[in-house]
Order: C-alpha cells, then structure tokens, then sequence
C-alpha cells in the first residue's frame, strides 16, 4: 500500500480539491447521505419516517447521543433543556448595544460565541463528559431565547422570557409572537409544521456549516465558539442564506408580473450572475428528499392556516415545473433543494423573511452538537488542508523610495 504521509513528505505531493468537492475530511457515523438516490438518514432512520412521527427534540437527542431515546429518557432530556432556556440577564446588555438594523444572523453569532464569558469553563478543551454534557444542554436550551431575541431587537419590543410549561416549538413561537400577552395561544398547525422544518434541517453530514463547526472545533475550541463560526457560514447566501433570498427571489417574480420563464432565462445566461436560489446542490443530483417533505408540507399547512391562494407557493410550483423539463437544468442535475419551499412556510407561520436563516441554524444546530462531539471523541486531528503555492518564487526587498 502506499503511504501517503510518506509520498507527501517526500515529493511535497499535495491533492487539489477546490470546494472539497471530492475529498472525504472525515467518517462519521451521524447522517447517511445518497445524493444520486436522493436518500437521507440520521443514524439509520429514513428523514421521511422521523419527520412524520419524531419530535425535534427526540431527533436532536437521537443525532447527539446515537440511538432513539426511551420515554423516560426523553423525559428527563427534556427536562434538563427545559430548565435551561432562560439566558443570563446581562446578555440583555449585549442585546441593547445592537442597533435594530442587525441582521439577526450576526446577533446569534456573537451571543453564542459570548456564551463562553458566562459558561468560561466551556473553552478548556479536558472538561469531563458530564461538563460537556452541560454546554450541550445549555446550548440547545438558550438558542430558541436568544433566537426569539433578534427577532424582538429588529422590532424594538421588549426581549421574552421563555415559558417552559410549553415544548421546545411552541415555546419559541410564544418567546417571538406571545410575549408579553398573556393569553397567546400557539396554533398547533403552526408548531406542528416548525417541528417539521427543525427535523429536516438537523443534520446534513459535511456542509459547509458543519465542515466548519468541525474545522474550527479541531483546534479545540469551544462548542459555542465552534457553533458561532457554523454560524457565520451557514448565512451565506449559498448555504443556507439561501432561504432568505428564495422568497425575496419568488416576490420579485411577482412583483415583475410573475412571468416565470424570464427568470428561468436569466439565470440560464452566464453572463447574468442570478441563479435560481433554492435549486441545485453540490451532492444531490436528484430530487432533495427534504424538498420533497416540505413542499407536501407547504400544501397542507397553508391549506390548514386557510390560505386558500398563496401566489409565491404558485410561482414557486410553476419554476419548479419549467427547470424540471428545461435541459439546463435537466443536464446539470439541479433541482429545488431544502430552501426552495421552507420559505413559503415560514412566511404562512408568520416568520419574517430576515429570521429565516436563523429558524434553519436552530434546526441545525443538533446537528452541529453532534458532529462536533463525535470529531472530539474520535481525537480527530487538527483539520489543516495544504495548498499548492503559485506566487512569486523568490525575489529581494526593494526599498520604498526605488519602487
Ligand atoms: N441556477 C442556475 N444555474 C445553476 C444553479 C442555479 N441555482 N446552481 C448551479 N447552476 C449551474 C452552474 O452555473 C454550473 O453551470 P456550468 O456547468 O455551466 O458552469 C453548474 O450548474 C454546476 O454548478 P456549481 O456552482 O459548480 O455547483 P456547486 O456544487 O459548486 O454549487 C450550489 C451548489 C452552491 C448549491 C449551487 O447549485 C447554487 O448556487 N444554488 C443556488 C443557491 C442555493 O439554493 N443554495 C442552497 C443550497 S442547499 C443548502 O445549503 C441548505
């Protein structure tokens, strides 16, 4: 067998992979993934089963610990994130030196990078399991609450207060549209839809934001410092950023008239940088099976919210139809992937478009606990790809004044 190690150290040999777009970085034992097949699993259980009869905490508890949990189980898991998702009072402080217009993306980020000034025993890389453990739980805890709060910051109103006599989604939908009235009452269509979307976005295997928790975990950061970087990567317009931009993409096509076949046009041209956001994947080269859910999932809830003529879910439809049987797309395999219809959701359950992308970092985010964890378990090394240099060779400093 050839020794890589050996072959690189003595040849300098070094495998260029722009995008990873062949490169394996890990095994993992979390999520199966066949994007020719259009399959997704997390540890075994087909995406389609657990997003029918699971609860996101159930499915968060399954991705970080391994194997479904028994009742009792699940209980006292639920139990502890429970009791955890108030956020410390002076993170308030924090929140008021935000000016409105933050992106929420960019208020998460950095209050879960500055949870590691409360929880400062969360940066020593030799904590016990247990202590672990803890930052798991208060992390799955506290991010709906502080979720809930960039909302409440981009609208001046008073930051909630979580109630934990309610679940884990209907709690968050109370922290962003109940509080501080009393008497709101969660629909559970609405909740029953959000815990859909959270299970189908918990985990994707090695995405960009993952990649990313893992890279920077690597170095032994901290879990909050290592979710905080999934963070920032995951709210390109890309990745998941990409939700955001579909439904500003599907009411701009109104707006124009809704004439469908002119953006298909467009984002044909190479010249035109547009391209039709929610489609396309760099590992799905069929039909996103999470597409598929929620785009079965749109029909009903907006059915069930009575909204009998939603015209972005209908201009949405008629794009999907025109790129399926349009050979651009047909040769490059791109069809609509997790973002294409969340949007349309989100927006039915009242969610503003700029808290999109933070709704699929909290669906994420077990996803992120458990890659991580796993990289630490395994003793993964320190993730540090190579380059091939292709500057200047060597040349002498030239004094200022002679340049
Ligand atoms: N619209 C038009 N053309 C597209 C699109 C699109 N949405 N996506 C890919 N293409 C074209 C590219 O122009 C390229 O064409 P070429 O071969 O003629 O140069 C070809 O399809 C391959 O595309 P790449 O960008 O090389 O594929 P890659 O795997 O690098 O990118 C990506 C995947 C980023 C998802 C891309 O399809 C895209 O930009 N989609 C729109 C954004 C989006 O929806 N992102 C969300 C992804 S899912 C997620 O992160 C949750």
């Amino acid at each position: 067998a050839i020794d890589i190690a050996k072959l690189r150290d003595q040849t300098g040999y070094v495998t260029i992979d722009p995008g990873y777009k062949n490169t394996g970085a890990t095994k993992s034992a979390i999520t199966f993934l066949d994007g020719e097949e259009g399959i997704l699993r997390y540890r075994g259980y087909p995406i389609e089963q657990l997003a029918e009869q699971s609860s996101f905490l159930e499915v968060a508890y399954l991705l970080i610990y391994g194997s479904l949990p028994t009742q009792s189980e699940l209980d006292a898991f639920s139990n502890r994130v429970t009791k955890h998702t108030l956020v410390h009072e002076d993170i308030r402080k924090i929140f008021s030196g935000f000016p409105s217009s933050t992106h929420p993306m960019a208020i998460l980020s950095s209050i879960t990078c500055a949870l590691t000034g409360f929880y400062p025993e969360s940066i020593n890389p030799n904590q016990t399991a247990e202590q672990v453990d803890l930052t798991i739980v208060r992390l799955l805890a506290k991010m709906p609450t502080i979720a809930a709060w960039t909302y409440k910051n981009s609208i001046g109103h008073p930051l909630s207060y979580p109630r934990n006599d309610l679940d884990y989604c209907a709690n968050f939908l109370y922290m962003m549209f109940g509080y501080p009235t009393e008497k709101y009452e969660v629909n559970p269509v609405v909740a029953r839809a959000l815990n859909k979307l959270l299970i189908l976005h918990a985990d994707h295997e090695q995405n960009c934001s993952t990649s990313t928790v893992r890279l920077v975990g690597s170095s032994n950061a901290s879990l909050y410092g290592s979710v905080s970087a999934g963070i920032n990567a995951l709210w390109g317009p890309l990745h998941g950023g990409a939700n955001q931009e579909v439904i500003e993409m599907l009411e701009a096509i109104e707006r124009d008239g809704g004439d469908t076949s002119k953006f298909i046009a467009k984002a044909k041209d190479k010249e035109d940088p547009f391209r039709l956001m929610g489609f396309g994947h760099r590992v799905y080269k069929n039909f996103d099976p999470r597409a598929k859910i929620i785009k079965k999932a749109a029909d009903e809830v907006l059915q069930e919210l009575g909204v009998t003529n939603s015209p972005l879910l209908k201009i949405a439809k008629e794009l999907e139809e025109a790129a399926l049987t349009d050979q651009y797309f047909v040769d490059r395999k791109l069809y609509p992937n997790v973002d294409f219809y969340s949007g349309i959701i989100y927006k039915a359950l009242g969610i503003p478009s700029e808290m999109f992308t933070v709704l699929f970092a909290l669906g994420r985010l077990p996803g992120w606990i458990a890659q991580w964890k796993e990289m630490r378990e395994n003793k993964e090394p320190i993730g540090r790809p190579r380059q091939i240099y292709v500057g200047e060779r060597e040349r002498d400093y030239v004094a200022i004044e002679q340049r």
